[in-house]
């Protein structure tokens, strides 16, 4: 196996998002939660496994106190399709009632994992909850939901990278790209 084989970039037939890109985006949505919240102590909620690198991009970037909680989801197992059904892998370490909860998303893309988040946590009384999405896939989208922070509008195709992945792959990428169709038809 050469070393072209093994690197995750040979899976990737288009870049979307670079490395810069993000990075500049990230920034600015994190200088209006700053401000969006100056006079309060938000429960950032990541949603856990894809947010890992946008959560850690993002808090370093909120010059506000704060605090970071996760949750762990499971929505479509390892395919690319929605199954629509969501089931809590890891719930939050405290209660949030009369908090303001800011949850962290990779995508949001039929919505039904953020609906059924948002019923779930509604039930807990909290004070406020807004989400922050890095990707939006508006065109997939089922349900009607508000997405106060959004970093990019995303064309309605597979994509991997920056936490995302397909079949456990492909988070580590420090990019958004789409994959060669060669790599689902391999698997
Ligand atoms: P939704 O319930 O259809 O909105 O899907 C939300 C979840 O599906 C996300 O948090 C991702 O884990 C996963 N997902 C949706 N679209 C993509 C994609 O293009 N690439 C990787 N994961 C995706």
């Amino acid at each position: 196996m050469t070393d072209r084989d093994v690197s995750l970039s040979h899976a990737i037939r288009e870049v979307l998002f670079d490395q810069a890109t993000i990075a500049t985006r990230v920034a600015e949505i994190a200088s209006a939660i700053a401000y969006d919240y100056r006079k309060r102590r938000p429960l950032v909620v990541g949603i856990l496994n894809g947010c890992f690198p946008l959560i850690a991009d993002l808090v370093r970037s909120i010059d506000i106190p704060l605090e970071v909680d996760f949750m762990a989801v499971s929505s479509y197992g390892s395919g690319t399709s929605s199954s629509g059904v969501v089931r809590i892998l890891k719930d939050l370490n405290q209660a949030i009632d009369g908090r303001d909860v800011l949850l962290v998303e990779d995508i949001v893309d039929t919505g039904l994992t953020l609906r059924y988040l948002l019923d779930n946590l509604n039930t807990r009384r909290p004070a406020s909850i807004e989400v922050c999405t890095l990707l939006d896939k508006q065109e997939a989208r089922t349900e009607r939901l508000e997405v106060r922070y959004v970093g990019f509008r995303c064309p309605n195709e597979f994509v991997v990278g920056y936490g995302l992945d397909y079949a456990g792959l492909y988070r580590n990428l420090p990019y958004i790209g789409v994959l060669r169709p060669e790599v689902y038809q391999k698997s």
